[in-house]
């Protein structure tokens, strides 16, 4: 068992193909990402969350020729897209991968040479149908029913080629063991299940290289100046060069601290790139480099949004493009979309009709409005300062729906958020902390309710201390809650929660800043007695949906 126990919690996304320029799929990734990194920096732990693109490959050499430019400028202006859509999006990550920089190539290399250097990557003939317009080799599974290569393949021609291939079969029976012993290896389980169906059928090594003549953009290979490598080891091996791993270590042992006080990490990853990309390549390119099993990354596997029930994709035009989104309702409106309305494994429809929906009634008409109902009624009846109730106050008519003091009832709910964020140790709590950031919702729909219930409005009439005394407890207990609200959604909803503080007169010397949010704080009676709160500002303005 893993005795040394990571002092971080590292956690990594699929590096986005700069090929072309980012869709709303990509957006999901991150912030999916991105909340559960903020989940653990809220509960005070130190983070590294990785991210970054992959800039390297044959479809950027070939969109760079068409666009008739050098593919360093080609990927240069696509990488300056995805840096400006996280920033757009709140998406905060701790260390930013560029396969094409010079920190990854000499880990690429280095880890190549003492492959081969090993004997597990050697040179082969390869011989067969090859596509020349997709480039590539044709193997049977690309026949169509009738026996023939389709027209999608274009010409086809005889070829006989030269490569270095990795000694992948050999590491079959180590995978099929590993994910017997571990059974949160993948997660959700269907997915582990289908990686090990996968696994099953792995017959043969894995070619990893290309000749410079047929592809130059890319990574030497240091062993063989006349190839460069291909897609695998040129991309999968960021999540370790950027997290400080040094290739000449093969001891894992010998690692830096800085290394070994992240590794191993929690990684994301969409659906299509779990077999084989990262099931089963990396997973074993880990382990031939001398990565033991306790050393393994855990995966977390995502479905993808599509559109109209079909796959988004350029080439079919239907893209949604999230800057566009982010300009019309604000980062946190597609921040919440995107984590409200999918189950994590499954595919959803990308719908801006209910991005609307989901915003109005769950932003707008439930949060949004208890903050400013809260702060208008504070501002009328008790000049804003709310204080702290002498007892449970015993409200003189308790209404129908009403079981017992509210206090309780946010208490029951700031606990089980925090209990579901950890879930139970025999799974993993990725799945949880998203699963959990929708309670904050429902803690305000019940605040509505609770002040519908009470309603000052009615007691202001009496004109009594009584009532007084209950409009008093009533705000308190409301802004009370609406802090620590703020606090469970700002990994969601960060600027929202900034929003909520800086309303609520909290902090101020951190507006804006991470270190205003912290999960102890999330414990009722924090508020101090006779706290000033600030004037309304509309957090979430209704969006009419145009016709
Ligand atoms: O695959 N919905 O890059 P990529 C949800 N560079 N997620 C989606 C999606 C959608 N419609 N479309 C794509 C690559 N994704 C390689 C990975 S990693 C060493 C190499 C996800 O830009 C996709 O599943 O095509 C992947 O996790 C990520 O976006 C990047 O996809
Ligand atoms: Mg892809």
């Amino acid at each position: 068992m893993n005795t040394e126990m990571p002092k971080e919690f590292f956690i990594t996304t699929a590096i986005d193909y700069t090929n072309s320029p980012p869709h709303v799929g990509h957006a999901y990734e991150k912030v999916l990402a991105d909340v559960i990194a903020r989940y653990h920096r809220l509960k005070g732990e130190k983070v590294f969350f990785l991210t970054g693109v992959d800039q390297h490959g044959q479809k950027v050499q070939q969109s760079a020729a068409k666009a008739g430019i050098p593919p360093a400028e080609f990927v240069k202006d696509i990488t300056q897209k995805f840096i400006d859509l996280w920033e757009k999006l709140d998406v905060k990550y701790d260390e930013w991968a560029e396969t094409t920089s010079e920190r990854h190539k000499k880990v690429v290399q280095g880890i190549l040479q003492r492959l081969f250097d090993a004997g597990q990557i050697y040179k082969d003939k390869q011989a067969g149908h090859y596509s020349v317009r997709q480039e590539q080799f044709l193997t049977d599974k690309e026949r169509g029913p009738d026996g023939e290569f389709g027209p999608e393949w274009g010409e086809i021609e005889f070829r006989e080629e030269e490569n270095y291939y990795f000694k992948l079969g050999q590491h079959k029976e180590w995978l099929l063991s590993y994910l017997d012993n571990r059974k949160d290896a993948v997660i959700p389980d269907f997915r582990q299940t289908e990686l090990h169906n996968a696994v099953e059928k792995i017959t043969g090594d894995l070619c990893i290289s290309r000749p410079k003549s047929r592809l130059d953009w890319g990574i030497e290979l240091p062993f063989d100046r006349d190839f460069v490598t291909y897609v695998w080891f040129d991309a999968l091996t960021n999540y370790i060069s950027f997290a400080g791993y040094d290739p000449s270590q093969s001891n894992i042992k010998h690692q830096t601290s800085n290394f070994l006080d992240k590794w191993p990490a929690l990684q994301i990853i969409g659906k299509d790139i779990l077999v084989p990309a990262h099931g089963i390549y990396w997973l074993i390119m880990l382990h031939a480099i001398g990565f033991p099993d306790d050393q393994m990354p855990q995966l977390l596997v995502h479905g993808w949004w599509n559109l109209g029930g079909a796959k988004m994709s350029k080439s079919e035009g239907n893209i949604i493009d999230p800057f566009v989104l982010i300009d019309k309702y604000g980062a946190d409106a597609l921040r919440y979309y995107l984590m409200r309305d999918i189950t994590i494994g499954q595919d959803a429809d990308f719908s801006e009709e209910r991005l609307v929906t989901r915003y109005n009634s769950d932003l707008a008409n439930s949060l949004g409005n208890l903050v400013s109902r809260t702060l208008t009624m504070a501002e009328k009846y008790c000049q804003r300062a709310v204080h702290v109730p002498e007892k449970d106050v015993i409200y003189r008519d308790p209404g129908a729906a009403y079981e017992g003091p509210f206090r309780r009832r946010i208490e029951v709910l700031a606990h089980t958020y925090k209990v579901s964020c950890e879930g139970d140790s025999t799974k993993s709590s990725a799945m949880d902390v998203a699963i959990a950031m929708m309670q904050p919702v429902e803690i305000a729909v019940q605040c509505n309710r609770f002040i519908e219930e009470k309603a000052p409005w009615k007691l202001a009439k009496h004109k009594s201390p009584q009532a007084a005394t209950e409009i008093n407890a009533v705000l308190y207990t409301v802004a009370e809650t609406l802090r620590i609200i703020a606090i469970l959604i700002s990994p969601m909803l960060p600027k929202a929660a900034d929003g909520i503080f800086d309303q609520l007169n909290w902090r101020m010397e951190l507006s804006g800043k991470e270190e205003r949010f912290s999960l102890t704080d999330a414990e009722w009676g924090r508020l101090p007695d006779g706290h000033f709160v600030g004037k309304p500002v509309p957090l979430f303005p209704r969006i009419e949906m145009d016709k």
